[in-house]
């Protein structure tokens, strides 16, 4: 009798012991699906946003591969173009904010940190801003645009390009219809204004090629300008259109710490990398010049040779190691394109080419890019 009660104890202590190990290694399978889920935000999450620029067939739901990505991979969304003054606000007293709606909808959706590209900027202006040749009707305009967009969104765009692009390469003031008509002065009506219609809202200075000394120094004249006046300016967008090469690591880095030490935090809000040749690193070539259809200039229109991939890969991997370092200074970091096929540089500056700028391929599946850069965090 008590040797057949000590074998049902040992008997209940083997089976309680097993069923323990499964649940265990049932946890050890869950936490292994769980990070096979894991994506850039969430490897990301203790450093910065991880943010992507979605285009129309993104923001219409019709591009379903796209949307299962954005919402594995990312926290923060751009709009590509659908905000931009000739979409927005077409016709001086018409405004279109069918997409935009949707778009803001659509980050609300996904709880993601959601930006506003972009209120104040010379290209994809609408056909009647142009025209407007004086200054009190064009401070008026910046007034009615930016009011008119900024409070339809008030508390639900988290964060807003407030003046996009208004440098030259060396540094000054681009001749832009704003600049002819106000002065100088349009960026600081035109933050001012952000700044009372939401202040909640992160205000943004963005701008190409940021990492170049002259350029570098006009962006910071103009972000000290805004402070001096007690105007609000919490960041400096690097747009980060670069390439294999340029800029280098020193410049990133350098121009880093330059705007985070005039007082703002930075944000790479355009990020890709192009591994096409472009006309101006042709020695002689002429910008102008019609390069399309040209074999030389469409070196891979099948697919990436391995050694490029590698390099992609090695580029990103060392651009991402510096932004962690710089972690506490930088505030999101934004791709310009969800896949390589929606990328803007299959088009520019040569039309019809096939480049290969992001993490993700045209079948929608991480390059040795991506693992380079989520192998940073493991
Ligand atoms: O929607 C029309 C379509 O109806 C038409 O058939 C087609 C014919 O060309 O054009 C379509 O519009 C294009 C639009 O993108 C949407 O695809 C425009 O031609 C084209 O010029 C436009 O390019 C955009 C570019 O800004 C315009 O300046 C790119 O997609 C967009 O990626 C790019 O983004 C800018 C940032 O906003 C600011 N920083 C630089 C960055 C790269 O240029």
């Amino acid at each position: 009798m008590i040797q057949l009660s000590r074998f049902l104890i040992f008997f209940f202590i083997i089976v309680f012991w097993l069923l323990l190990g499964c649940k265990n290694s049932e946890k050890v399978n869950a936490e292994v699906d769980e990070s096979k889920a894991m994506g850039l935000s969430d490897a990301f999450v203790d450093d910065f946003y991880m943010g992507v620029a979605v285009n129309g067939r993104l923001i219409d739901g019709v591009d379903s591969l796209g949307t299962s990505l954005l919402k594995r991979e990312f926290n923060s969304i751009t709009p590509e173009n659908i905000m931009k003054w000739m979409y927005i606000h077409p016709e001086e007293d018409g405004f279109d904010f069918q997409m935009s709606d949707k778009y803001v909808a659509m980050g609300q959706r996904d709880s993601s940190f959601i930006v506003g590209h972009t209120l104040v900027w010379h290209s994809q202006l609408a056909d009647w801003v142009e025209e407007v040749s004086d200054s009190t009707e064009m401070v008026e305009v910046l007034r009615h645009h930016i009011n008119a967009i900024m409070g339809r969104y008030k508390g639900k765009i988290q964060s807003w390009d407030v003046v996009n692009e208004a440098l030259n390469e060396d540094g000054t003031l681009r001749e832009s219809v704003f600049l002819k008509t106000i002065g100088p002065q349009y960026l600081d009506l035109a933050f001012r204004l952000a700044s009372e219609v939401d202040p909640d809202a992160q205000l943004t200075y963005n701008d190409y090629n940021l990492t170049a000394a002259d350029k570098r120094k006009g962006a910071i004249s103009i972000v000290k300008n805004l402070k001096s006046r007690g105007i609000k300016i919490d960041v400096v967008g690097m747009q980060g259109h670069w390439n294999l090469k340029g800029p280098t690591l020193e410049e990133i880095e350098q121009s880093i710490v330059d705007y985070y030490n005039a007082g703002v935090k930075v944000a790479i809000t355009e990020l890709d990398i192009t591994v096409l040749p472009n006309p101006w690193d042709l020695e002689g070539a002429e910008v102008s010049q019609n390069f399309e259809g040209d074999e030389k200039m469409n070196p891979f229109p099948q697919s990436l040779p391995d050694s490029v991939e590698q390099q992609l890969a090695s580029r990103y991997k060392s651009i991402f190691q510096l932004f962690l370092k710089h972690r506490e200074k930088i505030d999101r970091v934004t791709f310009w394109g969800i896949q390589d096929g929606a990328s803007w540089l299959n088009g520019w500056p040569i039309r019809n080419r096939t480049n290969y700028p992001l993490l993700f391929d045209r079948n929608y599946s991480p390059k040795a890019a991506y693992h380079e850069v989520m192998g940073l965090k493991k």
